[in-house]
């Protein structure tokens, strides 16, 4: 896991435990197909998986990202901004904190699924060099839908993300 780290207005640190309610909510409120509080639980037990929380100034959750690392590659489980905080720079600031993340740990790729419907989302991740590189037939549930599979190459030698919020 990686130590806070402060982007412009928005702080992004390690989860906790006591993150899980507010997480909770933004979590109920972005998906039709939400995670569980113990998937959440898990994953803060677990030395292969990370879960970064987004704070603002007034020390309120409003976003949250979960990443899994095996050996060289990692993976973007999910990821999620309050509604009243979005289009404000917080995705793109857990993006970067994840990528940072990613290259202390010695990764070198970042996969993840995105629904195939989900434009803001692929988007986003276009913005931050992710390349579309496969499909996953009906990947998902509630509604059933494929998923589009997008790498992020990461170099060594990369600098790192300074993104910041509100930019
Ligand atoms: C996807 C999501 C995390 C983006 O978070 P955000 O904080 O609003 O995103 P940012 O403000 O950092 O925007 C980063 C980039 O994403 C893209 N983007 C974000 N919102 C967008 C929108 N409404 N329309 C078009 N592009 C958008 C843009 O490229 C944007 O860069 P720009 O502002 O310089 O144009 C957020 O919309 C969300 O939580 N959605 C619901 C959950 C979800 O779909 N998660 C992804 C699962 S794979």
């Amino acid at each position: 896991m990686s130590g806070a780290r402060p982007l412009g207005s928005l702080l992004v640190r390690d989860g906790t435990v006591a993150d899980l309610p507010a997480v909770m909510t933004i979590e109920n409120d972005s998906f039709t197909d939400p995670w569980s509080e113990q998937a959440y639980r898990d994953t803060l037990e677990s030395d292969q998986a990370a879960m970064h929380v987004a704070v603002d100034a007034t020390g309120t959750i409003i976003g949250h990202v979960v990443t899994y690392f095996a050996a060289d590659e990692a993976e973007l489980a999910t990821i999620a901004v309050a509604a009243s905080a979005r289009r404000t720079g917080v995705g793109r600031g857990l993006l970067g904190h994840v990528l940072t993340t990613c290259r202390t740990r010695g990764c070198r790729q970042l996969f993840l699924e995105v629904r195939e419907s989900n434009t803001v989302a692929q988007g986003m991740y276009v913005a931050a060099g992710f390349v579309a590189v496969g499909r996953r037939r009906a990947y998902y549930s509630t509604p059933t839908e494929d998923a589009v599979l997008m790498l992020r190459e990461i170099a060594p030698t990369e600098s790192p993300e300074a993104p910041t919020a509100g930019s």
